[in-house]
């Protein structure tokens, strides 16, 4: 691949995909790497081992089409309003996409290797030339039981899920810590004093949430100290959009006939974790397998699901936000039988949403590129 076009690296995602490409090495494989800007073209760009060349326009078709590969983390306005375009004139090099707004396209190819690299390169085979990252939760549901999927083992899932505030954006990240801040002011004298009373500390809290100064600006609604039992749009059948994705894009991610798809359905939740979305998962097998035939398909299918024993204290300590966020480890642990019946199985799995939930996905799609 001669030349790759970077559009939107500057943001949260693009921020991490850089990271992760710089710790990989995977610049020295790129004969010419190129950083667009929507706002700052001619200004001096990155310097990923070749000196800092000047940014390009990111909304100049003409320099866009000169690419053999652009990778787009620019969001999905950027998407609609250049993707199209592109290809209308003739442009014919690979598109990655961190957004959603090509996923579900019938000539886009959802890409989360580990789990559908089968589809990946069936899709590359057939002259396919979209490659769009799938929702984090997804994904991270992917990664952590894949194995599962792999072996047939699925008849359906129930996610529910605890999704952090990176997965709203970098202002939510913000404003989560605001909250967090405005509710320990609104109490700090009382907290100091270890006599004063808990439920007057609990009133003024409750206050501090419900005061219109208190800021939720970009959620809309208070998460620090509450939670927020919708993601995304307001779907026809109930469903939020977040929830619709479960299914939808499992289904394209694992190449499986439309018509007949695999049944997943949840309730997703915003609550106050930064970059690490969790879920607690009801499957119900195809098959009643033993639990230790279960933790090998999950442990074995990839090199980052990692089973966590059911215990307490290796659960508590291994198995949050706290102790996975920045790494790309999946860990699955609650593993057990559940009340309901032998085919029924629990899990907990824990995943960082901006790494395997977003940029990981295509760094590795571009590193199949130029392999
Ligand atoms: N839609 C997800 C969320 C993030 O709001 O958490 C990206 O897939």
């Amino acid at each position: 691949m001669q030349r790759v076009g970077f559009v939107g690296w500057r943001g949260m995602v693009g921020s991490v995909l850089m990271e992760r490409m710089r710790a990989e090495g995977d610049f020295a494989h790129i004969t010419e790497p190129v950083f667009f800007s929507t706002s700052q073209a001619g200004q001096p760009g990155p310097d990923v081992g070749r000196g800092a060349q000047p940014l390009r326009d990111a909304d100049s078709l003409d320099a866009l089409a000169e690419m053999d590969v652009i990778l787009s983390c620019q969001g999905g306005d950027y998407t609609k309003r250049v993707h199209p375009q592109l290809r209308a004139r003739g442009w014919d090099g690979y598109w990655i996409d961190a957004a959603s707004a090509l996923r579900m396209a019938p000539e886009s190819t959802i890409v989360l290797d580990p789990v559908n690299r089968e589809v990946i390169d069936a899709a590359l085979a057939a002259g396919r030339r979209d490659f769009v990252g799938g929702n984090c939760t997804v994904s991270l549901m992917l990664m952590a039981i894949g194995g599962l999927f792999r072996a047939g083992a699925v008849e359906w899932v129930s996610a529910m899920t605890y999704q952090a505030a990176s997965g709203a954006g970098a202002r939510n990240m913000r404003e989560l810590l605001a909250q967090m801040d405005a509710l320990h002011e609104s109490v700090a004298t009382q907290l100091a004093d270890p006599g004063s009373a808990i439920l007057e500390i609990d009133r003024g809290v409750t206050a501090a949430m419900r005061d219109s100064a208190f800021p939720t600006e970009s959620f809309g609604v208070p998460l620090a100290g509450s939670l927020i039992p919708w993601i995304d749009t307001q779907l026809d059948n109930g469903q939020s959009r977040e929830e619709w994705k479960g299914q939808a894009e499992t289904n394209k991610i694992l190449g499986i006939d439309p018509a007949a798809p695999l049944p997943i359905d949840g309730i997703c939740v915003r609550i106050g974790a930064m970059r690490c979305h969790s879920q607690a998962l009801t499957i119900k097998l195809a098959r009643d397998l033993e639990l230790d035939e279960i933790e090998r398909l999950i442990a074995e299918a990839n090199p980052w699901a990692r089973v966590i024993p059911n215990e307490r204290e290796r659960t508590m300590r291994e198995l949050s936000p706290a102790a996975v966020t920045g790494t790309l480890e999946v860990p699955v642990g609650r593993l057990r039988k559940m009340n309901l019946g032998s085919r029924y199985l629990s899990a907990f799995t824990v995943g960082d949403q901006l790494l395997w939930g977003a940029a990981e996905p295509l760094r590795r799609m571009l590193a199949i590129l130029l392999a």
